[in-house]
This record gives structure tokens, C-alpha cells and sequence, in this order.
């Protein structure tokens, strides 16, 4: 389980609405809201261990030193298998421009994590930037086990009826099935730049096929995030179909698939 990106502090998010419903997808504005790391490592990570949920915990910061004091709050904890740091989050150090649009600031956030933390740090990147390979060179100098591609896309949705914005917070993040084939050539650019890599892909994955598709686009794991608001055993129906779909196809094990498109 990945969870929803944990800050120094308890954050409200945005203001309502929050979600709305586009073609194929869905924009969302939570504005990260969060218990605040202190909250979230008494009351939520015992509720995973008492449960026996391998975890990622996601972090967030405003500032590079914020992702290396969350990180700290989290070091030596049992149930953590690793940390992924949440890039997407505007960088108060640098006007406000998202830490993931720069690769300076992405190396910084994930080296203040990397310096803190007991397990591996992955980075969660955007797609939203020209030089995707680069922002995960950065990423990977500064010590990233491995990066998540990709995070929401952008956007914006307008009432017609008002003229306002359809999310309270204005802007949102585009997910779901519309952004699949941007995530898909996200994972095999980088894949292709930095082959030994891990990558954990995620966008718009609902279906075995889909997740064989990543694969096969570069990546080592697959996330599903929106799949699972309309149908909540999405993952685990995918793992429980894999062996069959591979064995139907001759296929021993999916790691034999890894970049096959890239070849
Ligand atoms: C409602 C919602 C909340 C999200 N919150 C976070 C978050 O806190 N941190 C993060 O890194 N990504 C967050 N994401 C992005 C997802 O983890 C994922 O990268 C993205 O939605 C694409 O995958 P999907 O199409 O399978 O959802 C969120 C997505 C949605 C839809």
C-alpha cells in the first residue's frame, strides 16, 4: 500500500469540491491534506502493522529540508518498507515552482529524504516537464532507489453554467485511464535512459493487460490509484488473474517481460 503524502505538519487541503469526473479520468484537488507526520506515525501506521500491510510511505514538503525532517519522523520504524518522496508540491525556496519541474530541486528534496531515512527512497516525478530522463538522473545522483512514474497530469475544468472553476482549489491533477499512454511513455523514456532503474508505474492502470503493458514499457512494479475509487479489489484482482493471463500466453514470469517494447 502507498498512502496519501504525509507533511511535517497536519494540512486542511483545499477547499471543496474536490473531485469531478472528466472523460476517462478524474481531477482532483486535495491539496495534500494530512494528520501531519506526528498524527500519522501514532494512529495510522500501527493500523497498517496490526494488519500486516507492506507500506510506502508517501512524503511531502515545501521545503528540501521538510522531506528529510518527515523522513526522520519515519526512521527505524517497523512496517515501512520504503519511503516515496511526493515531488509534485510547490517549493517555497524557488518562487513556488513544483520540486519535480526542476531537477536541481528534486535531487535536493530526495537527498535531504535519502540522508534521513532508514529504507530505500523512491521519487514520485511528473510527467509535466520537458526533460523527463533528466529530472530522474537527478533523482537517482542524489540516491533514489527508484522513481514512480508518473503523477497526475494538470488541468483545469470550467463550469460552463458559472464560469468558475469546477474545483475549489481552481486547478487539478488528471488521473484515471486518460493519462495511461502519457504514464506508459513516461516509464519508457526513463526506462530507456537509466535501464537499471526500478520504476514503479502508475497511471490509469485498471486491468492485467494494463499492468503488462507498463512492464513492458520498463516498469519493475505497477500502482493503481483511480481504479480503485470505482472498483476497490482492483490491485488484488490483477494479482490474483496474473499467473493465468502469463500462463495462457507461454509467459513464465512477468520480469521476462520487463522493457520488451524497448528492445
Ligand atoms: C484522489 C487522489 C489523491 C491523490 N493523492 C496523492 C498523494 O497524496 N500523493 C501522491 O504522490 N500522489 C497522489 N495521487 C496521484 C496518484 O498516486 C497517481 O500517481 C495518479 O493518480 C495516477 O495513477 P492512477 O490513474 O492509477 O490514479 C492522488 C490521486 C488521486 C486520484
Amino acid at each position: 500500500m502507498v498512502v496519501k503524502s504525509v507533511t511535517r505538519e497536519p494540512r486542511a487541503g483545499r477547499p471543496g469540491p474536490r473531485m469531478v469526473e472528466t472523460p476517462a479520468g478524474m481531477l482532483n484537488a486535495i491539496g495534500l491534506q494530512n494528520p501531519g507526520v506526528d498524527a500519522w506515525v501514532a494512529r495510522d501506521l500501527p493500523w497498517l502493522v496490526a494488519r500486516g500491510v507492506p507500506t510506502i510511505v508517501s512524503i511531502a514538503g515545501s521545503a528540501a529540508a521538510d522531506y528529510g525532517a518527515v523522513a526522520a519522523r519515519l526512521a527505524g520504524r517497523p512496517g515501512i518498507l520504503a519511503i516515496e518522496a511526493n515531488v509534485s508540491c510547490p517549493n517555497v525556496e524557488d518562487r513556488g515552482r513544483v520540486f519535480a519541474r526542476d531537477p536541481a530541486a528534486t535531487g535536493a528534496a530526495v537527498a535531504a529524504a535519502v540522508a534521513a531515512a532508514t529504507v530505500p527512497v523512491f521519487v514520485k516525478l511528473t510527467a509535466d516537464v520537458t526533460d523527463l530522463a533528466e529530472v530522474a538522473a537527478a533523482a537517482a545522483a542524489a540516491g533514489a532507489a527508484g522513481v514512480t512514474l508518473v503523477n497526475t497530469l494538470l488541468g483545469l475544468a470550467v463550469d460552463v453554467e458559472t464560469g468558475r472553476p469546477v474545483l475549489g482549489g481552481g486547478t487539478g491533477g488528471l488521473s484515471g485511464p486518460a493519462i495511461r499512454p502519457v504514464a506508459v511513455r513516461a516509464v519508457a523514456e526513463v526506462a530507456r535512459a537509466l535501464p537499471g532503474l526500478p520504476i514503479i508505474g502508475a497511471g490509469g492502470a485498471r486491468s492485467v493487460a494494463d499492468v503488462v503493458e507498463f512492464v513492458m514499457a520498463g516498469a519493475t512494479a505497477v500502482a493503481i490509484g483511480t481504479a480503485t475509487f470505482t472498483a476497490p479489489t482492483t490491485a488484488a484482482d490483477i494479482v490474483d488473474a496474473l499467473p493465468g493471463w502469463l500462463a495462457a500466453r507461454g509467459h513464465r514470469r512477468i520480469t521476462d517481460l520487463r522493457g520488451l517494447a524497448l528492445r
